[in-house]
């Protein structure tokens, strides 16, 4: 089942259809229309409201009339869309179409893997055309601007947003940023089936403490620099049309407030010519966090930073005007604001046509979108265990298969959070997917209602099923409201009964093979040892049964990769594989663990090594890990050079063999160490991927151009800072994830 998903096809604007005009449509210049308009009308372009819960043509038409607002968020029903570009263009005082947003994060109605998922293929082309076809069934409806995607960086799995993020790199992060922003964009943000993308949230929002939404952050300036700004940065180097700012603060200042990063790193040093946002009602939120004293001042710190258009408070109506009046605020911020939002306007070529794409393609859009979801679910899916080779299920030596599990038949709960358009009746469950194949020789028990529920009573029908079939599949995890926005967690265990669920499956003493659905890396330390083989699917989207009962029937051989670190116990996080060595870092012959210690041994600090007393020091699964059906060997590292100036080029290569009887796809990584610089460096940082496929027994050479801009860091100076390219020794390493140990040396000389 591969085939991109190709949007160029021609679509039928329904404009004559839904709006009965004859109005002309032209695109006016915005010089013209900024000195043709009123200051009420401008401030009414830097203002995106929200229908509440009310009939939003009847909520949102006054104001579109009167030209108070510029942009309208979360209304999707297509006749109301069209009815409110109409009062735009036709009866606004300058005719100026709506912006229409939506959070289309993976998926509109037919769902992709979550964004965790889709960095766990790392594989731009599938991340790409996710959202080109995300971007083609949103735009049926008239959405022509979503929010996404959220690129920041996170290395918390108590963190509920997580799951919407690419992981705890920073290169991955930037790759699958890019690929997304152009998918969504595609070549021509006038094309119909286009939509603005919105690189989000600017920036550090990742870092919340403990994990906790919203929480405040603690970012140095290097690790700003380093590892939290890069992806916003290939965001806009791929053209993002949009930046939304985060809820958090950073160093004292809220993102929303943050001028010497929107109006200074944004714009000035990056030159990023799009619009900024403010995140829900996050101006207001300014006085909360303890900026300003009301709305009035937090309407001018939020403008003065840079903030174009505020999402869904109105303190930019209600205080903006006064603000000028009293020469807070001039009229060079505000006209540039909305010289930047008019001008995307344009860009979506809206002035010529803002009405919803024709709904007749709408059958063709979704079978494309859900090629491509099982495209991506597929490649989604990461091996972390597999014992005894217990993978695949052999289907013609399988008399009975015992589906047991909360999440086995959940159509809903597979789709994972932000699916507010998603289509639950067009998935495909795991039970669905794994019948399909094995007719009459699925008995499924559901065990538990819920992956929360701690109820045994289902447990006698579970057992009596795993008693009588050859082998159990058990689909256990984290219901998709488990994370998400303001749903973190402070225990990443499986919740509910379901380690016990494990535990009592496994005394039946048949083979037991988990698939775990989840929106973050779980701690699977208490049941790991419990089951022969554990496929880990995230919440794999609509067509997530399909291709997990692939790759458990072996008509798929797994290919996923970890995108980010997976901790043995909660206390260990956060815990990610591009740290800082420190000064004692652990090695085994440094840990020491609790039931070791002699009883009243003396203090002492020698010997001592970074770790906890009561956990190995190392992941349970790290960075970029994943198995396959079959077994790839690495060797003969080679480098070009031995020696390099500084606008050269390396290129590293390794021979890669299949050497199992079964064709694979492997991720070939490469990473980069810097063992000596200015500042500390992380003890491995990751600077190119490469998906390769191999047939059973084939041999390949993988060649990685390595820039030695890819050597650079940002060094703060104490008065801002630099990006440095230092001479010396860079270890390099290439291997099939971030522990591999297959390396070589090379030197950079600084002419
Ligand atoms: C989230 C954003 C989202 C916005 C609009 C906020 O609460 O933080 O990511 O785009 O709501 O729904």
């Amino acid at each position: 089942m591969k085939q991109d998903c190709d949007t160029s096809m021609t679509q039928t604007p329904t404009q004559a259809a839904t709006a009965e005009s004859n109005t002309p449509l032209t695109t006016p210049s915005v010089k013209a229309l900024i000195s043709a308009m009123s200051l009420a009308e401008k401030i009414g372009q830097m203002s995106l409201a929200q229908p509440g819960e009310g009939d939003p043509v009847a909520v949102l038409a006054p104001q579109v009339r009167a030209g108070t607002i510029g942009a309208i968020i979360n209304v999707v029903d297509p006749k109301a869309v069209a009815e409110l570009q109409r009062i735009a263009i036709e009866e606004s005082p300058h005719g100026i179409p709506l912006l229409v947003g939506r959070d289309v994060i993976h998926g509109f109605q037919t769902i992709m893997p979550i964004p965790l998922g889709q960095a766990a293929t790392w594989n731009p082309k599938r991340v790409r055309e996710g959202a080109k076809c995300a971007a083609e069934e949103a735009s049926l409806v008239g959405v022509n601007w979503t929010y996404a995607p959220m690129m920041d960086i996170a290395r918390d799995p108590r963190w509920g947003r997580i799951a919407e993020s690419f992981g705890e790199d920073v290169y991955l992060s930037c790759e699958l940023s890019a690929a997304m922003v152009q998918g969504f964009q595609g070549n021509d943000l006038a094309n119909p089936n286009s939509v603005a993308a919105c690189a989000k949230h600017f920036v550090g929002y990742g870092a919340a403490e403990s994990g906790r939404d919203y929480a405040t952050t603690n970012i140095s300036t290097h690790e700003l620099h380093n590892v939290y700004l890069p992806p916003f940065k290939a965001a806009v180097d791929s053209g993002v049309a949009s930046v939304m700012t985060s809820f958090s603060d950073l160093d004292g200042i809220p993102a929303t407030a943050h001028g010497a990063l929107i109006n200074g790193v944004l714009r000035d040093e990056w030159g990023f010519e799009g619009i900024v946002v403010s995140d829900w009602n996050s101006i207001p939120e300014l006085s909360t966090h303890g900026l300003s004293a009301n709305d009035h001042e937090a309407a001018v710190a939020a403008a003065k930073a840079g903030v174009d258009l505020e999402m869904a408070s109105e303190t930019y109506n209600q205080h903006l005007a006064n603000a000028m009046a009293a020469g807070e605020v001039s009229i060079e911020v505000i006209d540039q604001a909305v010289t930047r939002l008019l001008q995307l306007k344009i860009d979506l070529g809206l002035f010529q046509n803002p009405y919803p794409n024709d709904q007749t393609s709408q059958a063709n859009a979704q079978e494309k979108a859900q090629r491509a979801a099982y495209d991506c679910a597929l490649e989604s899916l990461v091996l972390l265990k597999n014992d005894h080779a217990t993978l695949p299920l052999n289907p013609t030596a399988i008399e009975r298969l015992a589906v047991i599990g909360p999440l086995a038949d959940e159509g809903y709960e597979q789709l994972g959070t932000w699916i507010f358009d998603g289509d639950a009746d067009l998935s495909i469950s795991v039970r669905q997917g794994i019948e399909t194949q094995l007719p009459k020789k699925v008995v499924y028990e559901r065990a538990l209602e819920t992956s929360r529920s701690r109820d045994h009573s289902g447990f006698e029908a579970a057992l009596a099923a795993a008693a009588s079939a050859d082998a159990v599949v058990l689909v256990i995890g984290e219901e998709a409201i488990l994370s998400g926005e303001a749903h973190s967690r402070a225990n990443i265990d499986l919740p509910g009964a379901q380690v016990e669920l494990v535990k009592a499956i496994r005394q039946t003493g048949k083979p037991v093979v988990a698939v775990v659905l989840a929106g973050r890396p779980l701690t699977l330390s208490n049941m790991i040892n419990e089951v022969d083989a554990l496929v880990y699917a995230w919440h794999p989207g609509t067509a997530g049964g399909q291709a997990i009962a692939d790759v458990l029937l072996g008509h798929a051989t797994p290919s996923g990769k970890l995108p980010v670190t997976f901790p043995r116990h909660v206390g260990q996080v956060p815990m990610y594989y591009n740290a800082k060595n420190s000064g004692k870092p652990p090695s085994p012959e440094l840990v020491t663990y609790i039931d070791d210690i002699p009883v009243k041994a003396p203090q002492t600090s020698l010997g001592m090594s970074a770790f906890h007393l009561d956990v190995e020091h190392t992941p349970l699964f790290p960075f970029g890990y994943g198995l396959s059906y079959t077994h790839f060997n690495y060797d003969k590292l080679s480098l070009s050079a031995k020696r390099l100036g500084p606008d050269d080029t390396l290129t590293v290569s390794v021979e890669i063999t299949n050497s199992g009887d079964r064709a694979g796809e492997e991720v070939v990584q490469l990473y980069v160490r810097d063992p000596v610089a200015s500042i500390t460096r992380p003890i491995r940082e990751l600077k190119g991927f490469q998906r390769v496929a191999l047939a059973a027994g084939e041999r390949r050479r993988v060649a990685f151009e390595l820039s030695t801009q890819a050597l650079r860091f940002y060094r703060s100076t104490g008065h801002g800072g630099e990006w440095r390219l230092e001479p010396g020794v860079f270890a390099v390493y290439v291997g099939g994830d971030s522990t591999t140990t297959l390396g070589a040396r090379f030197e950079l000389s600084d002419q």
